[in-house]
């Protein structure tokens, strides 16, 4: 038995979790491959934190670097894993892997279905994040941004998007839209700051007034969910453009109005009232409604995996087995089929993967490191049989019809990247297809 040389391990999905991962697996002599989708790693680091926290960004570049360095890692970008795609999960299964760790993060679009969501200038938080952070193919999309936009949902992500449309959009007026009230807004205080400039604190005010009575029957104090953005106010940040800023509480959407021309012609939404569940509260609709004056609506509700992944799904994550037989911290990390009743052998999730849409890079590292640790405890209790795992998927992905791309290949891109920055002036160049980074790497064409 031998536990921890002479393993190998596919990890699919290069974003912190993932990357994090691999450093633990490979600190522990195991041979590890990252697969990752797009051709640069980070994930969300890369293309989900605001293109503003450049220090943070490239704080979390350096530390990927460190990871990708290690002689026990390997990286192959631009390589998909999935039904219909580069390699599907049981190609990769049958390669000869010690172990699969999945960390491909929440890639799928949570819909409501809800009548207009096909209409022009109706948006997935996913389609504008990926967008203004510059990864393919989003990035080349055209998004049709309107003056008035509604963006639904009250966690970080509306607030970045807001910052993104009053910043770079010139937008006259983003309404955030919580299904429920004050007490419930997902965001934290120090992301608010960014666009607190543009906080309309009157109309927040208004709104808080409006829901008082419904706050007050849960015992929840309207006046201390006034301070909350009064104090914020305090700080007297500048705005970040012209547009303002402000809240609708209690608010369902219940459908996009056509405007005749297959744009947005308002959005209505279902006004809430508010139910104790426990120590939490639950919205319900009270069948009365208000069409909010907007032209472009953006859906900020969180995120669900990609169920073409080829792994079974339960909610919005990845399922995992119920009664773990590798805890840690008394968690599951083992990927599960409820058709079975089984784990599904060999194979993990951890990061988004396993919890979609939950918690800062931080977590995500924390979740990816502990994957790891069951994915060891898997591979100790295991008798290793010596096998070409890594050649087979080295015939397998360098016969794509594709170029795959190295560590190698990353940090000839880097440079380039970094040199087209210095060129321009400016902080940061990131090229916006795949085509162009390609060519920069020297792979344009050519099967390496
Ligand atoms: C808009 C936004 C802003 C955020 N801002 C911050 C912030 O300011 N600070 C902070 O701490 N946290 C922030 N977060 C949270 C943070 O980004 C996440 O916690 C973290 O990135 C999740 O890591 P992950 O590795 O699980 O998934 P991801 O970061 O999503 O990484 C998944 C990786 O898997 C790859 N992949 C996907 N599908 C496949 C596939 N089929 N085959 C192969 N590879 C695949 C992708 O290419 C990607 O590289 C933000 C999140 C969002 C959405
Ligand atoms: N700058 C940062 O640090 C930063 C930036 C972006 C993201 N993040 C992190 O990334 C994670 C994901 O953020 P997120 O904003 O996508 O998710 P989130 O914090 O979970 O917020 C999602 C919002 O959407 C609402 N919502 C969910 N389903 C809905 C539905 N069916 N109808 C109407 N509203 C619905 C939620 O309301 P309920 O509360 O009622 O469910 C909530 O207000 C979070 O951990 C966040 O902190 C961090």
């Amino acid at each position: 038995m031998d536990g921890s040389l002479n393993q190998t391990v596919a990890i699919v999905g290069a974003g912190p979790a993932g990357l994090f991962a691999a450093k633990e697996l490979a600190t522990q002599g195991v041979q590890v491959v990252l697969l990752n989708r797009d051709i640069k790693p980070g994930g969300l680091a890369e293309y989900g934190i605001f293109p503003t926290k450049l220090k943070m960004k490239n704080g979390l570049r350096a530390q990927f670097r460190q990871v990708l360095v290690h002689p026990n890692v390997e990286y192959y970008g631009n390589v998909t894993i999935g039904d219909h795609a580069d390699i599907s999960l049981p190609e990769l299964q049958n390669m000869g892997f010690g172990a699969i760790l999945v960390t491909a993060g929440a890639q799928g679009t949570k819909w409501l279905g809800l009548p207009g969501e096909d209409l022009t200038g109706v948006y997935h938080a996913k389609e504008v994040v990926y967008h203004y952070n510059k990864l393919p193919p989003f990035s080349q999309r055209q998004l049709v941004i309107g003056k008035k936009v509604a963006v639904i949902g009250v966690g970080n992500v509306m607030l970045d998007i807001a910052h993104y449309l009053i910043a770079d959009r010139n937008v006259d007026e983003v309404i955030a839209v919580g299904r429920r009230g004050p007490q419930e807004i997902k965001f934290d205080r120090k992301e608010l700051d960014y666009i607190i400039g543009n906080l309309d604190v009157q109309a927040v005010e208004f709104e808080i007034n409006r829901v008082a009575h419904i706050m007050t029957s849960l015992g929840q104090n309207p006046e201390m969910a006034k301070a909350f953005y009064h104090e914020a106010k305090q700080k007297m940040t500048p705005p970040i453009g012209s547009g303002s800023f402000s809240l609708r509480f209690l608010s369902s959407p219940t459908r996009m109005l056509d405007n005749g021309r297959g744009g947005v012609g308002g959005l209505e939404v279902e006004e809430n009232t508010l139910i104790a569940v426990g120590d939490d509260t639950k919205a319900r609709g009270l069948g009365t409604c208000h069409v909010l004056d907007v032209d472009t609506v953006i859906f900020a509700i969180g995120d669900k995996v990609d169920e073409n992944l080829g792994l079974p799904v339960h909610a919005s994550a990845f399922d995992k087995n119920p009664s773990p037989l590798y805890p840690v911290d008394g968690d599951s990390y083992e990927a599960y089929s409820k058709d079975d009743n089984q784990p599904v052998e060999g194979v993990f999730v951890a990061g988004w993967s396993r919890n979609a849409s939950t918690g800062l890079v931080g977590l995500a590292r924390k979740d990816g490191v502990n994957g790891s640790r069951a994915v060891m405890q898997f591979l100790r209790s295991r008798s290793f049989s010596q096998n070409n795992a890594i050649g087979n998927l080295k015939s397998a992905i360098f016969a794509l019809p594709h170029p795959v791309v190295t560590k190698d290949a990353l940090a000839a891109l880097e440079n380039v990247e970094q040199q087209r920055a210095a060129t321009l002036g400016v902080e940061e160049f990131k090229f916006v297809t795949n085509a162009e980074m390609l060519e920069a790497m020297g792979l344009m064409g050519v099967t390496p």
